[in-house]
């Protein structure tokens, strides 16, 4: 109540936009990197100057919220909203000039940290190379803005799991991934391909616009699946997620409608069998 969502929605595609275009117009010849969790985790000082930038703009346009980014910095606030902010999603495939990294921008209502329960109410995830903006507000449908046009994305109508292409990601820790490989191995067979694309919120993104008919992944973090999961979910796809009876950490998927109970069965079981959860 009292929050005006497409302000919000406004906010969140303005300063998407903008941290997208430093990113790739700002990128140095010779990126600094260092290593966070394990050696192939890793952030990039461009990591660094758009978190710098979201927070900048945000303090100016919206001084009473919270901000909770992946880089260090976040700031408390006392309007209820936060912004949750991956200034860029997929930094591996920046690193090696892969053009499918994002910026995610979403403003959340609730709690969004480790295992608290909260709600993305509106979002914009820009991909910087494509020049595409993906962008949602609760109850406004999800919308693509590209070229100079904005249409509506809707996701699509298979109703076959054996026919779907699905997305999925993995985590940077060895164990977890040796885990991720062994729900792949049962899962693989059962679907039309797999599509492993480097980015977490764009994969959500994907599923909003038909590119994907499903994707999932276990161990994302708030800022890799808040904006993209609200595009998925307003583009019609049903989105598991923060209040599933799975925990938050654990397991992210959204698909097709047609789509989404199989995959979710499937996905959940070989979750609790092969991931643990
Ligand atoms: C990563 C990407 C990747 C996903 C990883 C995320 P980052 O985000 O979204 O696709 O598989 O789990 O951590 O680290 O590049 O911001």
């Amino acid at each position: 109540a009292g929050v005006d969502l497409a302000e919000l929605e406004e906010v969140a595609c303005r300063v998407a936009r903008e941290a997208a275009r430093l990113v790739v117009e700002e990128r140095p010849e010779d990126l600094g990197v260092a290593a966070k969790s394990t050696p192939t985790d890793v952030v990039t000082e461009m990591d660094q100057r758009s978190q710098e930038l979201l927070l900048d703009r945000l303090a100016a346009l919206r001084p009473r919220d919270a901000v909770l980014g992946e880089e260090e910095g976040g700031r408390d606030g006392t309007s209820g909203v936060t912004w949750v902010v991956d200034p860029i999603d997929g930094t591996t495939n920046y690193l090696y000039r892969v053009p499918q990294y994002a910026v995610s921008v979403a403003a959340v209502v609730g709690d969004p940290g480790e295992g608290g329960r909260w709600r993305a109410v509106a979002g914009a995830v820009a991909n910087p190379e494509s020049g595409e903006l993906f962008h949602a507000r609760e109850g406004g449908g999800a919308w693509l803005d590209a070229r100079g046009d904005t249409r509506r994305l809707r996701a699509r109508s298979t109703g076959d799991l054996a026919l779907a292409l699905v997305g999925t990601g993995f985590g940077y820790a060895p164990e977890l991934r040796a885990r991720q490989a062994r729900l792949l191995v049962e899962l693989l067979p059962a679907v039309r391909d797999i599509r492993r694309q480097g980015s977490a919120a764009l994969d959500l993104c994907a599923v909003a616009a038909g590119r994907l008919d499903a994707y999932y992944e276990t161990g994302l973090h708030a800022w890799d699946r808040a904006a993209g999961e609200l595009v998925a979910r307003e583009a019609g796809a049903r989105v598991g997620g923060p209040f599933d009876e799975v925990a938050a950490q654990a397991l992210t998927w959204a698909a097709a409608p047609g789509v989404a109970e199989a995959l979710s069965d499937r996905v959940r079981a070989l979750t609790r069998e092969h991931v643990g959860l």
